[in-house]
């Protein structure tokens, strides 16, 4: 009796785990391995020819990132259009007419589409643009963790409250970084 339960006490524990393992959906840097081993050698070619046909791009693209990951976290939320049921990112203060590269974005996620379709999320790729601009620029490179999911919503009240402005001093740009406790590349 005392064997057999402690034996169901282990399933139990195993189950538990199983569920913590798939709801928290680990990243992980090998996500597109199976499903779409041409993934990343597209993103990369495709930086490559935007930065080569102009440099700053890849300054550019880097920003993007980091403007999506401050509101509501890397999920591509910078990326969705206003429409007239829709208000997305695009119109911040922070974002109006200084954030660009979205047509870079854009032409990149066709090129994935075209060789693996509906498996690679725009979240992702601007996660892997940005360190493969870093890299295309002479930078160190970094190892990417993927399969983030991309958002259906956006925020343009978090976009103006928390992307750091050029007026900020240091506590305030220490506290908008630490409110952001970022977890992944
Ligand atoms: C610390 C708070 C930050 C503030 C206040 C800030 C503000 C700005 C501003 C005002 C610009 C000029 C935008 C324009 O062209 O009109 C800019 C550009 C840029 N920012 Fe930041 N930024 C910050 C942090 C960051 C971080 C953490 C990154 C990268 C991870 C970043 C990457 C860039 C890049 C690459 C550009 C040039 C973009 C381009 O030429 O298209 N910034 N930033």
């Amino acid at each position: 009796m005392a064997r057999l339960s402690s034996y169901k006490i282990s399933w139990l524990f195993l189950y538990f785990f199983t569920l913590v393992a798939v709801s928290s959906a680990q990243l992980s840097s090998s996500f597109y391995a199976k499903s779409c081993p041409k993934a990343l050698s597209t993103i990369r070619s495709a930086v490559n020819a935007a930065v080569n046909q102009e440099k700053r791009m890849a300054a550019s693209l880097l920003r993007l990132h980091f403007h999506d990951c401050f509101v509501q976290g890397c999920d591509g939320s910078v990326l969705l259009d206003d429409n007239s049921t829709f208000t997305g990112e695009k119109t911040a203060g922070p974002n109006l007419n200084s954030l660009r590269g979205f047509e870079v974005i854009d032409n990149i996620k066709s090129q994935v589409e075209s060789v693996c379709a509906k498996t690679v999320s725009c979240a992702d790729i601007l996660a892997v643009a940005a360190r493969d601009s870093v890299v295309a620029l002479g930078g160190r490179s970094w190892t990417v963790l993927l399969g983030r999911r991309d958002s259906l919503t956006a925020s343009l009240s978090t976009a103006n409250s928390d992307l750091p402005a050029p007026t900020s001093d240091l506590s305030t740009l220490i506290s908008a970084f630490s409110k952001k406790k970022p977890k992944h590349h």
